[in-house]
């Protein structure tokens, strides 16, 4: 028996049910792993409250570091005592104990912690696909992050600039811009006080952005669009805010010939090799100190509910984690 945290119905932060559960042993080709830190992405709340509908009840999370504690059979990648963290789709990392397939785990550097590496992995993959496939940035490019103080956010200005970016970021408070230009913003926008576009307008001289990256989706996509340049690109890789809404692809046409794409790092991660060579670029980001690991807030996971109630409310900076 461990613990996990459980939903059963969609709803609010209290839906996070601290219980006991049933780990299995595992099976062919599987590991029974004990969690030591647990990623908390946005997309935890989107499963939570059924924006990402799923046949309930739940274990919420997508990435986790642990020790190998036991192995199924044909497991011959991992032996127990391993330390490895995951990324998967599929979800249930909010748990003390899981059985999991080893084709998910990768070995970690025994330079990252286990919480940096619980806070870096899913984060710091998604980054990678958005700055070099989605769009490849170019050195000169000025780029619009929104959330630029976020878990992602603070990952995203950092490899940006390290790409010869200039980022203008936008925050809601000052301590949040403070953050974002410490990372590598070159501008903050409050967003929650200031005209976006109007500033955006203003520090590239009228001629607007080629690409924004936006997570906030429903509250901030009509406006992104007027933020970018004759046949720019809207990464929409989130939706904080709620889902964009349905719109006349006219829009895009009148705009400047725009683009829009709504892009997911499950797309990228098709076997093990892209899991492990992706985990290593980023490790290597770490390492080479090109990307510094922001743990804004640590909860113990059965105070989970906490932790969503907080990143909900625009509470939280850089990267949660859930410990165990
Ligand atoms: N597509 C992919 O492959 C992929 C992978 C990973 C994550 N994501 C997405 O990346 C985004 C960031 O994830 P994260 O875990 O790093 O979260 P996060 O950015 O740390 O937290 C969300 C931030 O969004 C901003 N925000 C603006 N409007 C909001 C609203 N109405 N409600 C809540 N927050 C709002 C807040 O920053 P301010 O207070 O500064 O406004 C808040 O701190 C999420 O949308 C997530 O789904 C996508």
């Amino acid at each position: 028996m461990t613990h996990a945290i459980r939903v059963h119905e969609t709803g609010g932060p209290e839906k996070l049910r601290w219980e006991v559960v049933e780990v299995g042993k595992p099976g062919a080709g599987e590991v029974r792993l004990r969690h030591t830190a647990i990623g908390v992405d946005y997309a935890d709340i989107y499963y939570r409250t059924g924006v990402y509908p799923t046949a309930l009840p739940i274990v919420p999370g997508h990435e986790a570091v642990g020790i190998v504690e036991e192995v199924g059979a044909g497991v011959n990648d991992v032996s127990i005592g391993d330390r490895v963290a995951y990324v998967t789709q599929e979800i249930g990392a909010y748990a003390e104990t899981r059985v999991i397939p080893s084709r998910h785990l990768i070995r970690l550097p025994p330079a990252i912690s286990d919480n940096e590496a619980a806070a870096i992995i899913l984060k710091g993959m998604t980054v990678r696909y958005l700055v070099c496939e989605t769009y490849n940035v170019k050195a000169n490019d000025v780029v619009l992050v929104h959330a630029a103080a976020g878990g992602v956010g603070l990952v995203l200005c950092q490899w940006l600039k390290h790409l010869g970016a200039t980022v203008i970021g936008t925050v809601s408070n000052e301590h949040k811009a403070e953050l974002a230009k410490a990372n590598g913003c070159a501008h903050t926008i409050d967003y929650t006080r200031e005209d976006f576009v109007q500033r955006v307008h203003d520090l590239t001289d009228g001629r607007k952005v080629p690409v924004v990256y936006d997570s906030i989706g429903k509250d901030t996509f009509a406006r992104s669009l007027d933020c970018l340049a004759p046949e720019g690109l809207l990464i929409v890789f989130g939706h904080t805010s709620g889902k964009v809404t349905p719109f006349d692809l006219m829009l895009l046409a009148t705009k400047g010939s725009l683009y829009v794409t709504r892009p997911t790092l499950w797309s990228r991660l098709k076997n093990k090799e892209d899991l492990v060579s992706r985990a290593n670029e980023v490790f290597s980001k770490v390492g080479e100190g090109t990307v510094r690991i922001t743990i804004g807030q640590t909860y113990p996971l059965r105070e989970a509910p906490r932790a969503h109630m907080d990143l909900e409310s625009r509470k939280t900076i850089g990267t949660t984690i859930l410990s165990v």
